[in-house]
């Protein structure tokens, strides 16, 4: 079998374009545009690469891009209070905080003192609760594009067997219970599971957010299965720098029935799904109805 390829850059721009039209409705209809604000903290370059990427595209879309950029020793007291000031402004209906944050800010703590309703990462421990309990949330950005693709390519998840490998708290977790709200069965492996390639064998749907290079091949995957590869690696080979998958592309590709490239697969919908989760929170917060097929 020949796997057909997911094409997430053209998916991304698909859910751009639905986010334009209906921040252009509200505008005209309401009067009102929503606003992202992102924090950085210090001067990381891939830090930087995202928050111009997520700045430029929020413009794009015709919301209002708000860009807070604080030097790398800034005080907790201070960034909290940026934070307060944030989630009480009525022009922002969305805020990030880019992580990671410098050591000696407590990331728990900065993300836990933003606003619930604004915090269209999904990492606010109120977000995280009312996902696992299949309450309305806001729903971390790179889960929620991995399940839109699921959607758009099977319609129906429901009854299928997904595994999830890796359990991080941003992909892992959070991917394993959108899973679950859509009666996939589900399990998430880690460095620790036993019989990995048995486990993986046996999905429909595999998801792949470990950050190892390539680690799953091609022969442990079911003919036919959906391969989402969440992972972005930059490794050496031939001499020249390359990204690369938590996957083998090419042997996957011979088994699978779809599968994600990297780059050109999961990447771009994360930040579609920022400016997704923005706008859903500038309607909530108005009390105006969700965008349809932008939520979980
Ligand atoms: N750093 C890398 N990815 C992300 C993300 O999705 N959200 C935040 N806040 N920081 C990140």
């Amino acid at each position: 079998m020949v796997a057909q390829v997911i094409d997430g850059k053209a998916f991304a721009a698909k859910v751009r374009a639905q986010v334009a039209d209906q921040v252009a409705k509200l505008k005209e209809e309401n009067g009102i545009t929503p606003g992202l604000a992102v924090v950085l903290v210090g001067e990381d370059p891939a830090s930087q690469v995202y928050v111009r990427s997520k700045g430029k595209m929020t413009v794009e879309v015709g919301m209002n891009s708000y860009e807070h950029k604080l030097d790398v020793d800034t005080s907790e007291e201070d960034l909290l209070a940026l934070v307060d000031k944030l989630n009480n402004d009525p022009a922002v209906h969305g805020i990030l905080v880019q992580l990671p944050l410098p050591k000696h800010l407590n990331e728990d703590l900065v993300i836990n003192s933003i606003d619930p309703a604004k915090d269209v990462d999904g990492f606010h421990i109120s977000n995280v609760g009312l996902l696992g309990t299949g309450q309305k949330s806001m729903v971390p950005c790179t889960p929620l594009g991995c399940l839109m693709m699921l959607r758009d390519h099977h319609g129906s998840l429901s009854g299928m067997d997904a595994v999830v490998i890796g359990r991080s708290n941003i992909v892992g977790k959070p991917m394993a219970q959108l899973l679950l709200g859509d009666s996939c069965t589900v399990t998430i492996a880690h460095s620790r599971t036993k019989d990995l390639p048995d486990v993986v064998r046996r999905a429909d749907i595999v998801v792949a957010a470990v950050g190892r290079p390539e680690m799953v091949p091609g022969d442990w995957i079911k003919e036919g299965a959906t391969v989402i590869d969440v992972g972005i690696n930059r490794i050496e080979r031939d001499g020249k720098n390359k990204l690369v998958g938590d996957v083998d592309y090419a042997s996957a590709a011979e088994r699978a029935g779809a599968i994600t490239p990297v780059p050109g697969g999961v990447g771009p919908m994360t930040i579609a799904c920022l400016l997704a989760n923005t706008l859903t929170a500038c309607c909530r917060v108005n009390g105006l109805p969700e965008p349809e097929g932008l939520t979980a």
